[in-house]
C-alpha cells in the first residue's frame, strides 16, 4: 500500500468526528447510530470531495496544471469543492454542468448555484442530461489550451482511482478513531453515486484489519448496474495504491430502493429523514444524496435489518449548501408537492 507515498495536499485540519446519535437511536429504537461528520471538511460547505480533491488536485499540480476542469450536476457539491480548492491554490476553475432535469439550471439559484458565483468560477457550460461529460470538458480544456494554459480534467464527482484513495484514506481515520475510542461498528452505510466515497472506503477496510462492511445507498443507480460500477472503481484504485489483494464481489453491497423517481427527484421519505435529523439531533443532510441515504438506513432498521445490538456508522458526506436551492420541499406547500409526485 502506497498510500502515504501519493502527493497529497491537505484540506483537512485533523480527523472529522464520530458523534453518537443518541436521540435518533431512541426514536428507531436501536440500534446504535453513529455518524461520521464528513460535511464539517474543509474547504467551503465541507463534504466528502475534499478528502478525494487532496490527492486529485495534487495531482494536477505535479502535473505542473494551472487550470481545473470539471463536472456535474447543476447543483453539484463537487463543483463547489473543486472550484474552493481552486481559489486556494490560485488555480483557474471551469465547470461544465449537466442538466440531467430538463431546464434545472438558473444562474440566479440559491445553493451551489449561487456559490459557483461568489466563489468566482471562471466559466460555466450548462449541458442537456445525458452529455458526454468526458468530451464537453475536453472542448473547454481546448479552448483552454488555446489561450496557453495548461488544463488538468477532473472527472465528475472526482470519482477514478486518483480521487477515491481520500476514502482509503477515511477508511483508516475511522479505523484510528475505532482504537483511540475502543468503538466497533457492524456496518458502515454511505450515498453511492459516481462510487468513489463508496469504492475508496471498501479499499480501506480491505487493505486493515477492520473488515467493516459497507452499505451503499444508490442515488440514482440500479443495484447491478452500481455494484459493477463501485466493483470496477474499487479495484482500480487497490491497483494505483498497490494492495496486494483484490476487491470481492461479494464484499461489494448497494441497496436501490430510495431513489424514486430518479437523481434528485425528491422522496418523501428524503424530506421525512432530512427533517427528522434536523429536529432530533441539530444535523442538515442534503436532498439529494444524503437525506435518501438516511431514509435507506431509516427503512433498513424498521425493517430489521440490523441487531439491536448492532453499531452502525452512517458517513454524512455533506451537501448542506443545497438545501437551500430546494426550501419549499421543507415547507408545507413542498409535503403536498410530493405526496402528490407519488
Ligand atoms: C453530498 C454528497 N454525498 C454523497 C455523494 C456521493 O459520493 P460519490 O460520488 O463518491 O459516490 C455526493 C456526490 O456528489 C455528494 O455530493
Amino acid at each position: 500500500m502506497i498510500l502515504h507515498k501519493l502527493p497529497r495536499r491537505r484540506y483537512i485540519h485533523g480527523a472529522t468526528p464520530i458523534e453518537f446519535l443518541k436521540n435518533l437511536t431512541q426514536q428507531l429504537e436501536g440500534p446504535q447510530i453513529f455518524m461520521k461528520r464528513d460535511d464539517l471538511l474543509g474547504l467551503t460547505g465541507g463534504g466528502n470531495k475534499t478528502r478525494k480533491l487532496e490527492f486529485l488536485v495534487a495531482d494536477a499540480l505535479a502535473e505542473g496544471a494551472d487550470t481545473l476542469i470539471t463536472c456535474g450536476a447543476v447543483q453539484s457539491n463537487h463543483c463547489r469543492l473543486t472550484l474552493s480548492a481552486a481559489k486556494k491554490e490560485q488555480l483557474s476553475c471551469h465547470l461544465v454542468l449537466e442538466e440531467r432535469v430538463k431546464d434545472s439550471y438558473h444562474p440566479e439559484a440559491n445553493g451551489n448555484i449561487f456559490l459557483f458565483h461568489l466563489l468566482g468560477a471562471d466559466s460555466i457550460t450548462v449541458v442537456p442530461g445525458k452529455s458526454d461529460m468526458l468530451h464537453e470538458m475536453e472542448k473547454v480544456a481546448n479552448e483552454v489550451r488555446k489561450r496557453g494554459k495548461r488544463p488538468y480534467i477532473i472527472p465528475g464527482g472526482g470519482s477514478n482511482e486518483i480521487g477515491a484513495a481520500g476514502y482509503t484514506a477515511c477508511a483508516h481515520e475511522i479505523t484510528a478513531q475505532i482504537y483511540e475510542k475502543s468503538l466497533t461498528f457492524d456496518c458502515i452505510v454511505c450515498a453511492s453515486g459516481s462510487a468513489g466515497t463508496h469504492a475508496g472506503l471498501l479499499v480501506g477496510m480491505h487493505s486493515n484489519s477492520h473488515h467493516i462492511p459497507v452499505i451503499g445507498v444508490s442515488t440514482g443507480r440500479s443495484k447491478t448496474d452500481q455494484e459493477k460500477i463501485v466493483y470496477n472503481l474499487a479495484n482500480k484504485t487497490a491497483e494505483h495504491l498497490k494492495l496486494k489483494s483484490f476487491i470481492s464481489p461479494d464484499s461489494v453491497h448497494v441497496e436501490d430502493d430510495y431513489i424514486g423517481q430518479g437523481y434528485s427527484l425528491p422522496t418523501d421519505e428524503m424530506r421525512q429523514a432530512v427533517s427528522l435529523l434536523a429536529k432530533t439531533e441539530g444535523i442538515l443532510l442534503d436532498p439529494v444524496y444524503t437525506g435518501k441515504t438516511m431514509a435507506g438506513l431509516i427503512d433498513l432498521v424498521q425493517k430489521g435489518m440490523f441487531k439491536k445490538s448492532d453499531n452502525i456508522l452512517f458517513l454524512h458526506t455533506g451537501g448542506s449548501p443545497a438545501l437551500y436551492a430546494n426550501t419549499s420541499l421543507f415547507t408545507e406547500r413542498g409535503n403536498n408537492h410530493c405526496q402528490n409526485k407519488d
